[in-house]
């Protein structure tokens, strides 16, 4: 019987990160700094607010684009953080993670063949996405330039086909930003071609030296662009499942209609926990901030020390570190990390060929992990180059 599958599903790979997890979990003692979720527990007031919806008996279905209160809250959050002004009843649909808003929009406007341009190195959850959609990635190699897309790039990868631009900044896998003026530059760019554009904003709140800017902020460009963000990152909520949408009103009312039939609605327990993550949680984003910024800092200073580059992370918590890789491919470099030095790292190709050569090392971890984890790669970088 499967060769009555979809042969759209039946062509997706497994995830490289997934690929190199199943390679490597047999073997003891690793100092693991590869997760992509933050290590905290979700702050106890978020906790107390989903215990309370379940008491309460605030468990059936919500509106299907989301409770009002939370959308109103989301309303006013990425105005007062990102200066951003999208209306609660037409404008704004909470959704399951960030990943379901992707797959929504992402379904609401590709149309078999079309092309959608995306940065690599990349977040490996686009690419199927825009498959199953029917339409084709297009990925465009940044790494020369600083890891960071442009309105040059995105020129030069243009066909008659290209429906939309993904712009996920700051980045997962780099950790990389765009600056206000970057940003700019391809609005210009946006406009001159109307394409629509999915700015994956997800790690938004996890920036360090300056403010965040979305691109939603400028005027031009607000009826291309759909806002993906949620509190997984921020708010230490992953599990929880809640993330939302932000698009102009004509948009958002085809993008529900995929969103209803899809999953109704998010988990209205859930919903009530996010409620109180964007009102009376802002805090705990703020704290669990100043934390990867101190952990940041420390993992540089090592990598610098050891002689290694990297991206120069301005957010997220990754850091994307060159590898000597001295004959090998990046996975099996990976791999040999992993059985010499008990250091696991996610292998750079995880993130598209663009990534080749480079590991990310996530910070998501304890300051005593990640010494740990650093001493045992810095030996291995001493011994690798006396061999
Ligand atoms: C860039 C990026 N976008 C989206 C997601 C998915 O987020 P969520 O857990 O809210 O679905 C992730 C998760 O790692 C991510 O790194």
């Amino acid at each position: 019987m499967e060769h009555l599958i979809n042969p759209k599903v039946k062509d997706i790979e497994i995830s490289g990160i997934r690929r190199f997890f199943n390679m490597v979990s047999h073997y003891e003692d690793i100092v693991a700094m590869t997760i992509g979720q933050p290590d905290f527990p979700t702050p106890l007031s978020i906790k107390k607010a989903g215990i309370q919806a379940i008491e309460n008996n605030q468990t059936s279905y919500t509106h299907n684009a989301g409770m009002l209160s939370l959308r109103k809250a989301i309303e006013q959050h990425v105005h007062h953080f990102y200066q951003l002004s999208y209306k609660a009843e037409e404008e704004i649909i909470v959704t399951v993670g960030a990943s379901q808003a992707l797959d929504i929009t992402l379904r609401t406007i590709i149309r078999q063949g079309d092309e959608v341009l995306l940065p690599g190195p990349v977040y490996p959850g686009y690419e199927p996405l825009i498959r199953l959609a029917g339409g084709k990635p297009v990925f465009i190699d940044t790494s020369e330039n600083g890891f960071k897309l442009t309105g040059d790039l995105i020129e030069k990868n243009l066909t008659s086909k290209t429906k939309a631009v993904i712009l996920p900044y700051p980045s997962n896998p780099t950790g990389v930003t765009l600056s206000e003026t970057e940003l700019r530059e391809i609005t210009n760019v946006l406009e001159k071609h109307k394409l629509f554009l999915l700015a994956d904003e997800i790690y938004s709140e996890l920036v360090y030296d300056q403010p965040h800017t979305s691109i939603a902020s400028f005027p031009s460009v607000r009826d291309q662009v759909i806002v993906i963000n949620g509190v997984s990152k921020s708010h230490s909520m992953t599990g929880w499942r809640i993330g939302y949408l932000l698009a102009p009103s004509w948009l958002c009312r085809h993008i529900l209609k995929v969103h209803q039939y899809n999953v109704s609605c998010a988990a209205s327990i859930s919903q009530h926990a996010a409620l109180e993550a964007l009102t009376n949680g802002k805090k705990d984003a703020i704290d669990m901030r100043e934390t990867y910024k101190e952990r940041r800092k420390f993992v540089v200073e090592r990598l610098s020390q050891m002689g290694l580059d990297y991206a120069e992370p301005d957010g997220a918590f990754y850091v994307f570190l060159q590898m000597p890789l001295n004959g090998k491919t990046t996975f099996e470099r990976a791999v040999q990390l992993v059985e010499e030095a008990g250091v696991a790292l996610v292998p750079g190709d995880a993130f598209s060929e663009y990534g080749q050569g480079y590991m990310r090392l996530s910070y998501a971890y304890s300051m005593d992990t990640l010494r740990k984890g650093l001493d045992r790669l810095e030996r291995f970088i001493t011994l690798d180059s006396s061999r």
